[in-house]
């Protein structure tokens, strides 16, 4: 069970941070929560106040990347309530991964209790409506035992942290504020390897082609399809997107994450504007008839694009500020913390 909690203050005090300058960094905060799998059950540890690990050295996730991982975002809403956004598509994305990684899956109920249970242990760290700031919120996945050979474990940790976060690209959204990338020469995963799940090792090989863009002066790195280097795969931590005439065009691969954010935004497209879409390969040659191109993810939220350099082909494409980003990242944000209707049931009310 839940250990008591101590703030004095009652719940609604908020932590003596400056929420509307934090960065995208990692703030301890007092609670996080755990459950673990072992003889075939998952049992609860609840809330902890300990921020360090205790594994065992032969653990699976330590040698063999065997290791997953899941990023949201809670939000003060506009009535004073704090939300989550599709939490049950983060648990399915997870245990897509656990199943993908031959491990066990954590049940949808536990999940959406640790999400609810570290937040609620953590509320003065929940930034206030208005700060642009966020409660990020990151569950993890460990296989752990006591093994030397290259085979899954029979025993799992899962863990959430949260941090209250500011925006990933820093400078909100306007005209001002459009990011350029560089396309990479290097892959983030195999053409039918981990690519579709979020196994901790993608990331370490994104860090070498992320630093060499950002020291070209990019905010980040491009990658293209891992098989061919023709199409685009997608940003960092991020999916990508693009006006082509009047419809809404975005990349199908199995080398990419599924962004829980692309497919909210594709069906706002659809089903709020009455926009045309399109999920399919995007060949970086027909960037010349694009006329705009965006980023989104939980952390990047949606980040308009004004230019892309491909180095190899020493190509480059400029892409102006689009009122349709806008429309967009307004309805996205607006569902997120209830200042429009949410007409999709993707608001999850934790208080
Ligand atoms: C590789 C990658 N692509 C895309 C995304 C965006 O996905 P989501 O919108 O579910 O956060 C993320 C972040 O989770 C990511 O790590």
């Amino acid at each position: 069970m839940a250990k008591p909690l101590y703030y004095f203050n009652g719940d609604q005090t908020k932590a003596n941070l400056d929420f509307p300058h934090l960065g995208f960094d990692y703030t301890r905060c007092p609670y996080r929560f755990e459950a673990v799998y072992e003889f075939g059950v998952w049992r609860v540890r609840g809330l902890l106040e300990d921020n360090q690990l205790h594994l065992p050295e032969g653990s699976q996730c330590v040698h063999y990347g065997q290791q997953l991982f899941e990023g949201m975002k809670v939000q003060t809403g506009a009535d004073g309530k704090i939300y989550a956004f599709r939490p049950r598509d983060n648990a399915r994305r997870i245990n897509e991964g656990a199943r993908y990684l031959c491990g066990a899956e954590i049940p949808e109920e536990l999940f959406i209790r640790g999400v609810e249970e570290v937040t609620l242990a953590n509320l003065p760290f929940v930034p206030p409506h208005g700060s642009g700031a966020a409660l990020y919120v990151r569950p993890f996945w460990l296989g752990v035992d006591d093994n030397v050979g290259v085979k899954p474990a029979r025993n799992y940790i899962f863990r959430i942290y949260v941090t209250p976060v500011g925006p990933y690209f820093p400078g909100g959204f306007g005209p001002d504020q459009g990011k350029s990338f560089m396309v990479s020469k290097y892959d983030r995963a195999a053409p039918h390897g981990t690519g579709h799940v979020k196994a901790g090792g993608n990331y370490a090989g994104s860090f070498l082609p992320t630093l060499e863009a950002r020291s070209e002066g990019f905010a980040g790195a491009i990658f293209m399809d891992p098989a061919e280097h023709k199409n685009i795969e997608e940003i960092g931590a991020a999916n990508f997107l693009g006006f082509k005439n009047d419809t809404l065009v975005t990349v199908d691969s199995p080398s990419i994450l599924r962004s829980i954010t692309r497919v909210s935004l594709l069906e706002i497209a659809e089903k709020v504007y009455g926009w045309k879409t399109e999920e399919r390969l995007i060949n970086l040659d027909e960037l010349d008839d694009f006329d705009a191109a965006a980023c989104c993810g939980t952390a990047a939220v949606l980040t308009w694009i004004k230019g892309i350099t491909d180095p190899k082909s020493g190509r480059s494409w400029e892409f102006p500020y689009d009122e349709r980003w806008v429309k967009l990242y307004d309805q996205l944000t607006g569902i997120q913390t209830a200042k429009v209707d949410d007409p999709f049931g993707w608001r999850y009310e934790i208080k």
